[in-house]
């Protein structure tokens, strides 16, 4: 088949969600609509993510799992369907955010009786760096919540977005009934479904069949009422809106009975964007040119622990992957041979033979890949937009055995060079810094630079409060490091970076600086 038709057929989207929101129920029961059933399983042992740091351990044992379903790969009617998988734990949501920058749309999913919660708002704020169209949905109707209708309001409100209601629930909570597709006309009423069997629900045609009166009784009236309501007193769906990032189509159901669903996924697979391109540093790649081009965006470490062996996740935005290509890692100039490849297609992780653009594959990576990195058919160009933010907690590594110095470096180099933590080391002694969003990721790394390396170091309290980039024209960045020596370090990447005590202090640096920048993101 064509390129073209193989693009245009995919989907790639990730899910945005506040813990407990149903994101791993929903991951769940879309999987079955894909037929993927074996997997329904998988995902659900990955809840343990977000419990403790010993259950994480766990899960990373178990990383062959948590690879796999990292990235779901499944049909679903005309269009094949990328699922991308992002960490539970906020400790992890540096990785999140990257997984948002390789999708092409996202689902945002609301507990109904929560409304829009802390992390939501911040994914949504990543989301909108790229403008990625969202989808909502509102799940758990089958428990009392918020009046659809100020949840609604709460979403434009908080979240800025327009929202198109495309069904809307009859009651909820004791009394749900059902919900009612605005845009087909029909009625699916509500039909609790347990575990893996897809509920479908009976169908009624019109909203003025008299059926419905037979079945719902006075509320079919009700019903019509609020309908015209909502039609008034929402917003009409527009497509162009919608992909611009402006406009959220808003679905209603029940993710645990497999409700509402089915109505969501024909909406994402009709409106959801296949893959168009992406920006690079030269040009603008469109997804149908002939020649393979792609970035990492995700590295997971020592999927055998005696390899250190690594798989970097690339999607693909441009051409066709085909088993034992050679393709150039632009950032160091040589050309790979891709012999194993891995795909993700959800019933069986399996070696990729074909991949078109918006699928992900897995490289085997010995350490040479890097979060960011472009790989091309031969030109030299790098896409933008891979986010490195600065973290929020700072540690300094302190080594029980002094001998263990390079392995200490060694270590905490490559485990950076995954993206959850980052490396700073100050110009003006030899401290090793360490800055990671999430205080479980100095447990995490611990653990690991004793597993993996052979090495005890602890991590102490460092009077390091933020880290900011330092950008601006070499004179002044000169005169800047002849002036402030304390609080400069490099990152592993060898960047400036200006590692504030207090933010009174950043505040007050930004200001004698004015000629700097001083950034809380850099791109890799
Ligand atoms: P998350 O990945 O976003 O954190 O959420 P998850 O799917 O794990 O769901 C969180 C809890 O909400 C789970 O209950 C899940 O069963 C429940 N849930 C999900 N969808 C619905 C729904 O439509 N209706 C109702 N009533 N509950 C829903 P739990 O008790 O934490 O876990 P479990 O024991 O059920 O697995």
């Amino acid at each position: 088949m064509s390129l073209q038709l193989e693009t245009n057929k995919r989907r790639t989207f990730a899910i945005i969600s506040h813990p407990d929101a149903g994101k791993t129920t929903v991951t769940e029961k879309l999987l079955l609509y894909g037929g993927a059933i074996q997997m329904a399983g998988a995902v659900k042992s990955r809840k343990t993510d977000r419990s403790a740091t010993s259950d994480w351990m766990k899960m990373e044992q178990e990383r062959g799992i948590s690879v796999a379903s990292s990235v779901m790969q499944f049909p679903y009617k005309d269009v094949m369907i990328n699922l991308l998988d992002t960490p539970g734990h906020e400790d992890f949501s540096e990785d999140t955010y990257r997984t948002l920058t390789a999708v092409d749309s996202a689902l945002m999913v609301i507990d109904v009786a929560k409304g829009v919660e802390d992390r939501t708002i911040k994914l949504m704020e990543v989301c909108r760096l790229r403008d990625t169209p969202i989808l909502t949905f509102i799940n758990k109707l089958d428990r009392e919540g918020k009046e659809p209708i100020e949840l609604l309001d709460e979403v434009e409100e908080v979240l800025k977005i327009n929202c198109a209601p495309m069904t809307w629930p009859i009651g909820m909570g004791k009394r749900f009934k059902g919900i009612y597709h605005l845009y087909n006309d029909t009625v699916r009423l509500f039909e609790s479904a347990d575990g893996l069997n897809a509920s479908e629900g009976e169908l009624i045609h019109g909203l003025d069949n008299p059926e419905l009166d037979e079945k719902l009784g006075s509320l079919a009236e009700e019903l019509r009422d609020e309908i015209e309501l909502v039609r008034g007193a929402s917003h009409e769906f527009e497509l162009d809106a919608f992909l611009k990032g402006k406009m959220t189509p808003v679905f209603f159901g029940s993710a645990v009975n497999n409700f509402g669903l089915q109505e969501l996924l024909d909406g994402f697979a009709k409106y959801a964007p296949a893959p168009e391109g992406r920006e690079a540093s030269t040009r603008f790649v469109k997804s149908d040119e002939e020649k393979l081009t792609g970035f990492i965006f995700k590295i997971q470490a020592n999927m055998d622990p005696k390899h250190r062996d690594r798989v970097a996740f690339m999607r693909i935005v441009s051409g066709k992957y085909e088993k034992g290509m050679s393709l150039k890692h632009v950032r160091i100039g040589k050309d790979v041979k891709i012999a194993k490849a891995i795909t993700f297609l959800a019933n069986k992780r399996d070696q990729a033979e074909l991949a078109y653009p918006g699928d992900i594959i897995g490289l085997h990576n010995h350490g040479t890949i890097k979060i960011g990195d472009t790989f091309t058919q031969g030109e030299d160009l790098k896409f933008t937009g891979i986010p490195n933010f600065a973290p929020e907690l700072f540690r300094r590594a302190q080594l029980k055995d002094p001998m263990k110095m390079k392995a200490l470096q060694k270590g905490l180099t490559q485990l950076s060079e995954e993206g959850a933590t980052q490396l700073f080391r100050p110009i003006i002694n030899n401290d090793l810094i360490l800055g990671a969003v999430g205080i479980l990721q100095f447990e995490v790394v611990a653990q690991r630079l004793k597993d993996e390396y052979n090495v005890t170091c602890l991590f102490e309290p460092v009077n390091v409060s933020t880290a900011r980039w330092v950008i601006g024209d070499k004179t002044e960045i000169d005169k800047f490091l002849a002036k402030v020596k304390e609080n400069v370090a490099y990152d592993a990447a060898g960047e400036l970076v200006y590692i504030a005590p207090t933010r009174v202090n950043l505040t007050l640096i930004e200001e004698r600086w004015p000629e700097l920048q001083f950034v809380a993101t850099r791109e890799h």
